[in-house]
């Protein structure tokens, strides 16, 4: 064992696993284009105000953050999350309405690590701003869904809850914390309940768990406006037959939601960790940001997570990598070295092995890696201008024009 390794909750990822990250960045990126949906490249830290505006209630601010003061005494924080910096970039550039907007990237957070949750975990996701049709709520909570489907994915359910706007929530909080007043919580919940209600309904804690269970609900004190809208997201999701299930106490761990808020929870992972994905619209967040009124939804998948869920249900494997051919040159590497760039300029995926190993080393090389086809040079090929091309997995070989090599390649290939 070395002296460094990676810092405590966070991973390496290599291969062959690094495949499975690709082909799920492909899929993601296929996925959100197709529906108009463009990359947003934001940097990995920011002015700490933007995520203390939009979180200051919440564990993953308040505690969380990995904020530090750079060398000209700016007080900056490594992002814990994706949705305020993209609106910290539409209100600094101001493209066209509506944004629609996807992203792939770490996020970090100073949690206690555990199985699913790291220190530095990864999300891909998507944020669309500029109108609060609940049409595009639709959109992007059957974006959230169609994921985890393509992944294979099929013990995910989808939990949808409305947590209302700042006409109805304020009484609902009142009536909230009128109620829990009366009951036995948790530690925590007992010094904090009344400061942050909503996370009192989140809580995991047996005693939180049974004093709130017949906590008034939310969803039955909405506003007219915000009870129509989540209508329309209902009927909406009916009509493209996303199923869902209603939880009244689905809160989420930041600040900023306001109407629809949704989770993608996997059935095959912890409980406390089973949340793939999680988003919702954040109407307020423009305007906490010192931006006029811009109302936006969104939602993030953990890649990480994703995948758990994945290894448990057994779907998406990690794909096949090989080259297409093995080049195996016993007359010094001169040969290889060439055969390997022509191949790979004509298209074929080619490696070799170095350092002028053994004839059997080399095909030993060759089989390790999966290759179909073997290219060998040897000193009577060399003579000739030859190639002698093997199929690896029937044993047959042929002797061709050293100049003709790419296009036998090519017919041997399936
Ligand atoms: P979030 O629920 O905090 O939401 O994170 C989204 C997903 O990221 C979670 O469901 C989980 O899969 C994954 N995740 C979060 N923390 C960790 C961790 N410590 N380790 C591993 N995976 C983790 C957001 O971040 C919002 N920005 C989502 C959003 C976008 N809302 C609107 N737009």
């Amino acid at each position: 064992m070395t002296e460094f390794r990676s810092p405590v909750g966070t991973r390496d990822v290599l291969p062959p696993e690094s495949a499975r990250w690709e082909r799920l960045v492909a899929l993601f990126t296929s996925l959100v284009e197709r529906a108009g949906y463009g990359l947003v490249l934001s940097p990995l830290f920011e002015d700490v105000a933007v995520f203390e505006r939009v979180g200051e209630g919440t564990d993953v601010v308040r505690k969380e953050m990995y904020d530090f003061e750079d060398k000209g005494g700016r007080r900056m924080a490594l992002r814990p999350e994706g949705t305020a910096p993209v609106v910290r970039a539409y209100l600094q550039y101001r493209p066209t309405l509506p944004f629609k907007a996807w992203y792939v990237a770490p996020n970090f957070r100073y949690e206690r690590p555990q199985a699913g949750r790291y220190r530095q975990h990864h999300q891909v996701g998507v944020e669309a701003l500029g109108t609060d049709d609940p049409d595009l709520d639709v959109e992007v909570v059957a974006l959230g869904r169609s994921m985890c489907a393509r992944l294979g994915l099929t013990g995910v359910t989808l939990l949808l809850n409305s947590l209302g706007d700042d006409v109805c929530r304020p009484a609902y909080l009142e009536m909230l914390r009128a109620f829990l007043a009366r009951q036995d919580l948790c530690d925590e919940h007992r010094a904090r309940g009344q400061e942050n209600p909503l996370r009192v309904l989140d809580c995991k804690r047996d005693a939180c768990r049974t004093a709130t269970q017949d906590a008034p609900r939310l969803a039955d004190q909405l506003c007219e406006p915000c009870a129509t809208h989540f209508d329309r997201v209902r009927t909406g999701l009916d009509t493209l037959g996303v199923a869902y299930v209603l939880q009244p106490r689905l809160v989420r761990g930041l600040d900023y939601y306001t109407r629809t808020t949704f989770e993608l929870a996997a059935d095959s992972l912890d409980s406390a960790q089973n949340a793939v994905g999680g988003g919702g619209r954040y109407d307020k967040l423009a305007e906490a940001l010192g931006g006029p009124s811009t109302p936006g939804i969104g939602f993030g998948l953990g890649i990480e997570r994703l995948l758990l869920a994945c290894d448990a249900e057994g779907v998406f494997p990690a794909p096949e990598t090989t080259v297409d051919a093995w080049v195996v040159d016993t007359t010094g590497g001169a040969a290889a070295l060439a055969l390997t760039a022509e191949l790979r300029t004509a298209g074929i995926a080619a490696d070799r092995s170095f350092d002028a190993r053994s004839m059997k080393a080399q095909f030993k090389a060759a089989d390790r890696s999966g290759a179909p086809i073997a290219v060998v040079v040897g000193d009577q090929e060399a003579a000739a201008g030859t190639v002698t091309l093997r199929d690896l997995r029937s044993g047959s070989q042929e002797t061709v024009a050293r100049a003709d090599v790419v296009d036998h390649v090519r017919k041997l290939l399936p």
